[in-house]
């Protein structure tokens, strides 16, 4: 693997998925594979999980780490030709040469504008890392794409399914921001490469790009579509047609227990108790949002060892 910026990146999913397992059985089975390696992590945004994760995966592989926050870095500048003059400091060009200079591997998190759709469907940010860094880019949660989050859910499901091919589904759930897209868009490019039943389920308004949701059947009454459901999948994301704009909050498509029942209940945090999800729910034996956040060190530590072996 030469970076990873989308689930593309893996060559075989399954392999992947397996290795990742074998890590979380002995994490420090490639304890010297990082020695004098340095990851870099920028963050445009916050993060718990992603940060601590990453980081704790890095460490596994024998990894030196820095963090920069970008907000307390030069005000950086995307656009080519712009005459400087305003608030922007530091052009990308300069920015990741420079950075790639102190690092072996660059994670980036930048989140959408959910303003401009096509500047983040553009995927400004990550690929203008991707075009001016001279090391291999990890994503950390782009505008339109969370493939860390994707890795680590596959590997959750693959450990906790009880039939060979599970009934999926990724249901909207009110929250009182406007959220990307990204966690969601990426679930679904998982969906396309593992051997489930996949169905979607939103209001009216909260359709996907439908160019990343292609064929999968979408149903707009929640109930129908939990029916026989073996892993019920929680996210909130803003419209994509009405782009950034909150349509819905109604209260009746929070997750509930009832529900639910028997089904397995996924998120990939933080979640907003009794809005998102009521408290029985992720207090639940079926909640498995813990062990999703665990999967994510694993998750990322298979992707950093397999760009690390192709650096060495
Ligand atoms: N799921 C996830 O990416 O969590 P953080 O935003 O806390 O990193």
């Amino acid at each position: 693997m030469k970076k990873y910026t989308s689930l593309k990146d893996i060559e075989n999913l399954s392999g992947t998925i397996q290795k990742a397992i074998q890590l979380k059985e002995s994490p420090y089975q490639f304890a010297d594979l990082g020695k004098h390696k340095t990851l870099v992590m920028l963050f445009f945004n916050a993060s718990l999980r992603t940060r601590l994760s990453t980081e704790k995966a890095a460490k596994n592989l024998g990894m030196e780490v820095s963090v920069l926050n970008i907000t307390n870095a030069w005000n950086m500048e995307f656009e080519d030709g712009t005459v400087m003059n305003l608030s922007t400091s530091e052009h990308i060009k300069e920015a990741s040469m420079v950075i790639s200079q102190y690092a072996d591997i660059i994670a980036v998190r930048a989140f959408p504008t959910l303003e401009n759709k096509e500047k983040d469907r553009a995927e400004t940010v990550l690929n203008s890392f991707v075009k001016y860094a001279t090391v291999p880019i990890v994503n950390m949660e782009s505008a339109t794409d969370h493939p860390l989050q994707a890795l680590a859910d596959a590997i959750t499901i693959t450990e906790t399914k009880t039939v060979s091919k599970p009934k999926v589904v990724l249901s909207w759930a009110p929250h009182p921001k406007a959220l990307p897209h990204s966690v969601a868009n990426g679930f679904v490019h998982l969906m396309h490469n593992m051997d489930v039943e996949f169905v979607i389920t939103h209001p009216e308004g909260y359709e996907l790009d439908s160019e990343i949701t292609k064929e999968f059947p979408i149903e707009y009454n929640q109930e129908k579509a939990f029916e026989n459901a073996d892993f019920i999948y929680a996210k909130n994301w803003s419209s994509f047609n009405e782009y950034g704009k909150i349509l819905n909050e109604d209260p009746n498509w929070m997750i509930t227990q009832e529900k639910i029942g028997a089904a397995k209940f996924m998120h990939c945090l933080p979640i907003r108790r009794n809005v998102v999800a009521e408290d029985a729910v992720l207090d639940g034996e079926n909640s498995l949002v813990i062990e999703q956040a665990n999967n994510r060190t694993f998750a990322a530590q298979i992707v950093l060892k397999e760009i690390l072996t192709h650096l060495s």
